[in-house]
């Protein structure tokens, strides 16, 4: 990655959602790139055979709990001072044996509105709040966070998925918000919202059945696009939403 190679010290990379699916791919290729110092891999729960190493770091944290945060926080800083690339892919879509998407206005709860939020919008910008101490500064850094196209509210024609799409509507703002106030705490930071494509995961599963034929997209075909479009987006680019091609997403 580009950027990545053009710093004077190993880069430091923070992956949110890494235990499965997208995240989990972005770590794998990540660990490849001979520019990558250690990769600090997050996510709820690991199980005992996803190994960690010396260049592969786990914290089980829940990024819905500000604690929890604070606490990653104390030990990442223990190892390091600054991040330069935060890509966030936790996220979450239905649960299953209970939440699923809303096809209908009647099939609305408050609870499930509030636990799509809670992961979706509130999770990532409480990661932001949480890391800012290592992402301010003058070095170059990237902070991703995986959004979705049916969050866009100009993109929306087929209506449904109500707490899914909002949000996600809600995270661009809170992010594009973050991206203003973080240009006056470091000129080098790139803060991009980034839409994957549909891809193969548990998130996706039971909604594969009416994908195109050759749009369901492999996590490692993902991760390689997500990695591209970071690199080719630097600090004129902060805020922009974008998808795994590159091309920019109505808002
Ligand atoms: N897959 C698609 O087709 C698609 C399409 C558009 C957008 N996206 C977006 O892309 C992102 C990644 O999707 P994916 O398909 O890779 O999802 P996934 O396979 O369900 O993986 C989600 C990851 O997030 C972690 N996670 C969930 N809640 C968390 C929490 N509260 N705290 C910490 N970690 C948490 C999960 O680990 P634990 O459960 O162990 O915590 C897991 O590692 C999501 O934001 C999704 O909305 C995906």
């Amino acid at each position: 990655m580009a950027f990545l190679c053009s710093l004077d010290e190993p880069a430091q990379v923070l992956i949110a959602g890494a235990s499965r699916g997208i995240g989990a791919a972005l770590v794998e290729r990540l660990l490849r790139m001979p520019e990558v110092g250690c990769v600090h891999a997050v996510a709820r729960s690991w199980s005992d055979q996803q190994g960690a190493g010396e260049r592969l770091h786990h914290y089980a944290v829940d990024l819905t709990e500000p604690a929890q945060l604070q606490t990653l926080v104390d030990k990442l800083q223990a190892s390091t001072p600054r991040l330069h690339l935060v890509i966030n892919c936790a996220g979450f879509l239905h649960q299953p044996d209970g939440q699923q998407p809303e096809k209908a206005l009647q099939q609305i709860e408050l609870a499930a509105l509030e636990h799509s939020f809670r992961i979706n919008a509130f999770a990532p910008i409480l990661l932001a709040q949480a890391l800012l101490p290592m992402l301010r500064g003058k070095h170059r850094c990237s902070f991703a966070s995986l959004s979705a196209r049916v969050g866009s509210i100009g993109d929306n024609h087929l209506g449904g998925w109500y707490a899914y799409r909002a949000s996600k509507a809600a995270q661009n703002m809170l992010l594009r918000t973050f991206a203003i106030e973080w240009r006056r705490m470091n000129r080098n930071g790139c803060c991009l919202l980034l839409h994957p494509g549909t891809t193969d995961t548990d998130l996706s599963k039971p909604f594969q059945g009416r994908v195109p034929e050759g749009k369901l997209f492999t996590a490692d075909f993902v991760a390689e696009r997500l990695l591209a479009v970071i690199a080719e987006h630097g600090p004129q680019d902060s805020g922009q939403f974008y998808a795994w091609d590159g091309q920019p997403i109505p808002w």
